[in-house]
């Protein structure tokens, strides 16, 4: 595996892999076994496989956790190398906003509720940036986790939208043995805190379960059941709780989709989690 922090360095890089298929995985990086997933997905699909680790500072607000996003290169480094990433793209913020950066990409709609409400300009440092890392790597394929569906929704509309050459790839959640979905910020959650979190996958799965006996009506019911099972943990304290049409996230209110998601956003403590199950097929 190489590392690579340039954009001109990757570019030349790849300019001998690009008769077969390349693979991208995006990351943040203080890799785990959802990013893993996603690689031996891309390994199994691609001829080679690059990863990018790049704590984006445009997707983060002001009061987020920027600064104490965890990091550890050397750490990252050997789990790709042991997956398989054959190039491993790591560049500084300097090398990937060189200038004043007066060109965004904005998806319209699709970010409007969910994470996009709560996070503010969130998302559009999401197609930004990722937007940036397909001109550089030029993947035919590209993993994305489900954990973050909007953010799946939401760069598969870009894609459409903009007529990009890639193919996107939606790849399941990995969870503990336990249910709560693996993630990077799972580090500062305290044992007590990480207890309580397990209701995030528990009332998700329990309202999919209900759903599949037909116990619910509309979404909203859906919405409440979920809401309430989650307020029986003093530790948590809801940022949201939604049931939309997936993937035009649309409000369903006292109607059911077809295809439908619902997604909760939590703190524990300083730690906010997301989670969410599709609700497609019975
Ligand atoms: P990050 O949070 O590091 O996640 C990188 C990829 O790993 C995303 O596609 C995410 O959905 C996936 N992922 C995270 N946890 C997962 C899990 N438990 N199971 C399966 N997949 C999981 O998402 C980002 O970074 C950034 O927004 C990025 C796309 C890199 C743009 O900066």
């Amino acid at each position: 595996m190489k590392i690579i922090e340039t954009v001109k360095e990757l570019r030349n890089e790849l300019k001998p892999h690009r008769q077969g298929t390349i693979g991208f995985v995006p990351t943040m990086g203080y890799l785990h076994q959802g990013h893993l997933s996603l690689v031996e997905r891309a390994k199994q699909e691609c001829d080679t496989v690059v990863m990018s680790i790049f704590v984006n500072p445009l997707q983060f607000g002001p009061n987020e956790d920027l600064d104490r996003y965890p990091r550890d290169l050397e750490r990252d480094a050997a789990l790709a190398e042991a997956a398989g990433v054959d190039y491993l793209f790591h560049p500084s913020v300097s090398e990937m906003y060189p200038t004043e950066i007066l060109t965004q990409v904005h998806v319209e709609k699709v970010t409007e509720r969910l994470c996009g409400a709560s996070r503010p300009g969130h998302f559009a440092g999401v197609t930004t940036v990722v937007t940036k890392l397909f001109h550089i790597v030029e993947p035919q394929r590209a993993y994305f986790g489900m954990k973050d569906a909007q953010q799946v929704a939401v760069i598969e509309q870009m894609v459409t939208d903009l007529h990009f050459p890639v193919t996107i790839v939606p790849c399941p959640t990995v969870r503990e043995a336990d249910g709560l979905a693996l993630s990077s910020r799972n580090v500062y959650l305290s044992p007590e805190e990480r207890e309580q979190a397990l209701i995030l996958n528990q009332s998700l799965r329990e309202a999919k379960e209900k759903w599949v006996q037909g116990c619910f009506s509309h979404a909203d019911e859906i919405t409440e059941y979920v809401r309430k099972r989650i307020q029986t943990k003093p530790l948590a304290d809801i940022d949201y709780v939604e049931t939309l049409s997936y993937p035009r996230l649309e409000p369903l209110g006292e109607r059911m989709g077809e295809r439908m998601i619902v997604a909760v956003a939590v703190r524990f403590g300083k730690t906010r989690l997301i989670d969410n199950v599709l609700l497609d097929g019975r």
